[in-house]
């Protein structure tokens, strides 16, 4: 599974760009978007989430991102067009008028499209008409709110999940339904552990999803690593050895001490401390090498918006080695984004994208 080209008309900084993630018609497994502030790399990225979730026919609110500042990026593109290649065919995924549709001639008969139309007006109705209420809030501080606010999700929901979808050359072929994408985004926040007590090992919801948001609540590390110990042994003690080979230098995940919900790291010296002790760079390093590994398939397509947030050189060296061992091992596809020259370098020719020249 692999992004090849997502085409945009009038979003944001976008006017009419088409942004090729392949190379020489090549499909390519890491990709780094780079530009400077305001270049448009979280539009990108934010568009590429988005789209992919119309695959998912039961798409509800709860799917849609509402961030607490900014408005979702599907109501503001005007057209976008997102192509996956999914084993040899295409899924082109589009927002907006039909009439701007693109057709690859190498693709004939091979190409099928999702059309949404009515997703942007549902959306922008929501954000112009209710009070946006952040995930993680404390519900039980606004009684009155939250029950008026299910009362209209409830509503919402319904109509999400019956807007009109228009599929063109047939449905989704079974190729496709077999090789369902799987989508994962860190934004450029939130990757630090937080400061989360816990009484109990608290379970986590292992249902699939078509695109997941990275979330410092619901992902957090100690929580993941003390739940994977406990009931994936296997699985954990897969990803220690990885990360112990992998991420961590001069430091390992010794073991999990369950009873005080603690992960015990052992420095080279002998000396044991917990995940609050690591540096904000450790931290930021193991979070996305935890998320990534646990999720990490051929169908997966990973977003991480400006990985090198809080890394110093070597860090960011670091963290470029991981996702190519993780590329590697797990044969996922892996789009960053980057202002950072260290991370640049990285890139020769291949999968290099500039979005300060695409948008001039
Ligand atoms: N709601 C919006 N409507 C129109 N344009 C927007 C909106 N939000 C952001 N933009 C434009 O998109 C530009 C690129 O933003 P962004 O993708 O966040 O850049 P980057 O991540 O590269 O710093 C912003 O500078 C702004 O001009
Ligand atoms: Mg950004």
């Amino acid at each position: 599974m692999r992004l090849l080209r997502l085409y945009i008309h009038n979003s944001g900084v976008f006017k009419n760009t088409l942004i090729d993630f392949t190379h020489n018609g090549e499909p390519q497994n890491l990709i780094c978007l780079a530009g400077v502030n305001g270049s448009g790399k979280t539009t990108v990225m934010e568009l590429i989430f988005n789209l992919i979730n119309f695959i998912n026919p039961d798409l509800s609110l709860q799917n849609i991102s509402f961030d607490r500042l900014r408005a979702n990026v599907l109501t503001w593109t005007e057209f976008a067009q997102l192509d996956i290649l999914i084993k040899d065919k295409v899924l082109s995924l589009v927002l907006g008028d039909l009439n701007n549709i693109q057709i690859h001639s190498e693709y004939i008969g091979k190409q099928g499209f999702i059309i949404e139309n009515e997703i942007k007006t549902m959306i922008k109705d929501f954000e112009d008409n209710f009070v946006k209420i952040p995930e993680d809030y404390d519900h039980s501080q606004i009684q009155g709110l939250n029950i008026y606010q299910e009362t209209i999700g409830l509503q919402l929901v319904k109509s999400f999940s019956e807007r009109k979808i228009d599929y063109k050359e047939g449905k989704i072929t079974n190729d496709i339904q077999q090789n369902i994408p799987f989508i994962y985004f860190f934004n450029s926040h939130d990757r630090e552990i937080q400061d989360i007590h816990y009484s109990s090992i608290p379970q986590q919801k292992l249902k699939y999803e078509i695109a997941h948001r990275y979330n410092p609540n619901k992902d957090d590390l100690t929580r993941t690593l003390v739940f994977y110990d406990y009931a994936l042994s296997k699985k954990f003690n897969e990803l220690k050895a990885w990360i112990n080979k992998h991420v961590l230098v001069g430091k390992t995940i010794k073991e999990i001490d369950r009873i005080n919900f603690q992960v015990v790291i052992e420095t080279k010296d002998g000396e044991k401390h917990g995940l609050e002790l690591l540096s904000s760079g450790e931290e930021s390093l193991l979070i996305i090498a935890t998320q990534l590994y646990l999720r990490a398939s051929q169908n997966a397509i990973f977003l991480i918006d400006e990985v090198d947030q809080s890394l110093h050189p070597e860090f960011q060296e670091q963290v470029m080695r991981l996702l190519k061992q993780l590329q590697k091992d797990t044969d996922c596809q892996i789009i960053i984004s980057s202002h950072s020259e260290i991370i640049w370098d990285q890139f020769k020719d291949k999968g290099f994208i500039s979005l300060t020249e695409l948008v001039i």
